[in-house]
């Protein structure tokens, strides 16, 4: 079994109805919750990294501007056509690399990052070009599963991390040295609920530590 980074899953291709139709509807809820607490002013410019095919969008208000990109056309036909549908002037999509960004420094107000950090193949330079093209000062806002900090659950979901890659996404990246190696300067970090899998990220953006 050759290795397989998560990214290149099947799950963003062939399978992208299916993500839709299984993980979307899981997720929805939660991201419209943490859309909704960082209170988005009007007018603001809004990046969506990893937007696969939309999960988000009923969640942004119509008073801001959002673009989303993602690397997987299929994902993005998708998105496009719940824009289309929907008639949601504020959001496009844009197929591009998280990692390179085809964006000016300072672009945008926030930077959101949804079940995406365990999915690139490299997160610390995804947070060091969402740092780039937010404002200082912006957000930077990341939904996402870390591994347990508790030894034995730790051991088992890294142990899980060669699977986890073929289905779509890594169980290997810990909460604390992910903060570290991307110098976010945490504004709040939190799970929605007691028995979450998932925690919430809010930074505020300064250029300290940015690194081109
Ligand atoms: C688990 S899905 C999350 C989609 C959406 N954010 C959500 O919460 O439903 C991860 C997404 O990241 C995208 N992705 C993976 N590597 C990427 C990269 N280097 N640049 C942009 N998007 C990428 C995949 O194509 C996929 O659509």
């Amino acid at each position: 079994m050759g290795e397989i980074e998560a990214h290149e899953s099947k799950l963003y291709s062939d399978f992208a109805p299916l993500y839709d139709k299984v993980f979307a509807k899981f997720f929805y809820f939660r991201l419209r919750r943490v859309i909704e607490s960082v209170k988005i002013a009007q007018g603001a410019r809004v990046l969506e990294v990893g937007v696969g095919t939309g999960t988000s969008f009923p969640a942004y208000p119509r008073h801001c501007e959002v673009i989303g990109i993602d690397l997987a056309p299929d994902m993005l036909a998708r998105a496009r056509r719940k824009i289309r549908e929907n008639g949601w002037r504020h959001l496009k999509v844009v197929e591009m690399d998280a990692l390179h960004l085809d964006f000016a420094d300072d672009s945008f107000d926030y930077v959101m990052a949804f079940h995406v950090v365990t999915v690139v193949p490299d997160p610390i330079r995804m947070i060091e070009e969402a740092k780039r093209v937010c404002r200082p000062g912006g957000r930077i806002v990341i939904v996402n599963h870390f591994t347990s900090e508790s030894r034995l659950l730790g051991f088992v979901t890294e142990a899980l991390d060669p699977v986890t890659r073929r289905l779509g996404w890594r169980t290997n990246l810990r909460l604390t040295p992910f903060i570290q190696a991307t110098e976010l300067s945490v504004e709040t970090v939190y799970k929605l609920s007691k028995v979450s899998l998932y925690t919430v990220l809010v930074g505020a953006n300064s250029k300290d530590g940015y690194r081109r």
